[in-house]
């Protein structure tokens, strides 16, 4: 018997083939490099750095069998044609991940495919338009201006709580329409639904029960907002997306919601993790930091270096509708990949230096090949204008304002596995 050294009730029995894990703590046989990277490439108590694992992964190939039957697609280029490829559906994910649970997560976009994703994403797209995005810059700009002073005078901080959290949680609940005393409530609810993102076979029975929780609250809040915002219309994207569905009954009261909840979550759990890695990276790599004190127009770029160096998504999955040959591999029509988005990020195949943190990769007149932290093709992030424009203006506010950001402990991370962040960040700030 193996020992994977993973922490009693951490990981529940799954399979990968060739090695069946029995218990929180062994497999039936020895297993290969390759077979241990697998299991910590998705393992909670690996999340500080999974890095090393998708290393081992990119070197055994570009698809290395993963759990319950899957392939685990390793490199970029792989990952980018299947990511293109309107043959890869997205539809069965729920089933994969979530198939054994009692509670459905509402259906949303995200998971359908066309003529229902091109109808719903249409209907959000108006709705939620780059016009409607590019008026929140001088808001975001105002709000990190003035977390960030708040953070400078306190001195010592959990930035994730300083200025991770509250930007991208004001930002979405206003574009919607939710009044400030609510912003903790939907905090707290899309933290349970975030983490039941992952495959259920990586919860608990605890987490699973408060995401059943988490779930129901949300439909419950929604719903009454929903219904006040019919009764009475605002300027805010929930009477915007409630007037799509009365103008022509397109969108249904379970659309709505569904739509809800993947703007919610998607909308700020993601962008967190994107601030306070950007944050973390620049702490780590004290020269970028130097160079975007001296150079702040390297905001911009450096927004699209940190989604690359460390992505606030680590993983999707995607499902073949026909024979689909890849790289000279064959899938078999209903044949299932997880796409580890973060380690074809990082596939050396792609990008030069690959490993290093250089927040002038993708200044303007680069070449560097595209991440792939927002997705690609017809599921491409809705919300990218949006995430980008909070991260550049967090970055450009730490560029004018902080002299100093020094780390207090070594950050502890969350468990998840899809959308992977830090739990506290804690830092002592000084000012410029
Ligand atoms: C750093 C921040 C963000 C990251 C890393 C991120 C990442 C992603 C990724 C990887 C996908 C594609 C998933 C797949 O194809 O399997 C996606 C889709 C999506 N994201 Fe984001 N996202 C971010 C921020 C946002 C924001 C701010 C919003 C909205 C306010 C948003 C809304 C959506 C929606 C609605 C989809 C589904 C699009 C579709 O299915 O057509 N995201 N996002």
């Amino acid at each position: 018997m193996a020992r994977l050294g993973l922490g009693a009730g951490e990981f529940r029995p799954f399979s990968v083939r060739g090695v069946a894990v029995i218990s929180d703590h062994s497999v039936a046989a020895a297993p290969s490099p390759v077979q241990i990277a697998v299991l910590e490439s998705v393992a909670p108590h690996m999340r500080h750095n999974p890095y090393g694992s998708y290393e081992t992964l990119r070197v055994a190939g570009p698809f290395v069998p993963g759990p319950h039957d899957t392939h685990l697609v390793t490199r970029h280029s792989e990952a980018q044609a299947i990511m293109q490829d309107p043959r890869w559906s997205h539809a069965e994910e729920p089933d994969l991940l979530h198939g054994d649970s009692d509670v459905e997560l509402p259906g949303s976009f995200l998971w359908m495919e066309p003529p229902e994703h091109t109808r719903l994403r249409g209907l959000v797209s108006k709705a939620f338009t780059a016009r409607t995005v590019s008026g929140m810059r001088d808001y975001a700009e105002r709000l990190v201006g003035e977390l960030l002073d708040k953070a400078l005078a306190q001195g010592e901080v959990d930035l994730l709580d300083a200025l991770a959290y509250p930007l991208p949680l004001s930002m979405i609940c206003d574009l919607l329409g939710v009044p400030a005393e609510a912003h903790e409530h939907v905090r707290s609810m899309s933290t349970g639904i975030a983490r039941g993102l992952d495959p259920d076979v990586l919860l608990s029975p605890e987490e699973l029960a408060a995401r059943t929780t988490a779930v129901n609250d949300f439909l419950e809040f929604f719903g009454d907002l929903v219904d006040q915002r019919r009764k009475a219309p605002r300027p805010d994207l929930i009477t915007a997306l409630v007037q799509a569905e009365d103008a022509g009954a397109r969108l249904t009261r379970t659309e709505l919601l569904g739509t809800l909840l993947i703007l919610v979550v998607a909308g700020h759990e993601t962008t967190v993790n994107l601030i306070g890695n950007g944050v973390l990276a620049l702490i780590r790599n004290p020269e970028e930091f130097a160079r975007l004190g001296a150079f702040p127009e390297l905001s911009e770029p450096a927004v699209d270096e940190v989604l690359r160096y460390d992505a606030p998504v680590h993983l999707t999955t995607r499902t073949a509708h026909a024979d689909i040959t890849v790289s000279g591999r064959t899938f078999a029509e209903g044949e299932a990949v997880i796409v580890l988005l973060a380690s074809a990020n990082r596939d050396p195949l792609a990008f030069p230096d690959a490993d290093r943190f250089d927040i002038a990769r993708y200044a303007r007149g680069s070449r560097a090949e595209r991440h792939l932290s927002f997705g690609l093709g017809l599921h491409y992030c809705l919300g990218a204008p949006l995430a980008r424009l909070e991260m550049s203006a967090a970055l450009r506010a730490i560029a004018g304002r902080v002299r100093s950001m020094t780390l207090l402990e070594e950050p502890p991370y969350r468990p998840n596995v899809v959308v992977r962040g830090m739990s506290q960040l804690r830092v002592r700030l000084e000012p410029r």
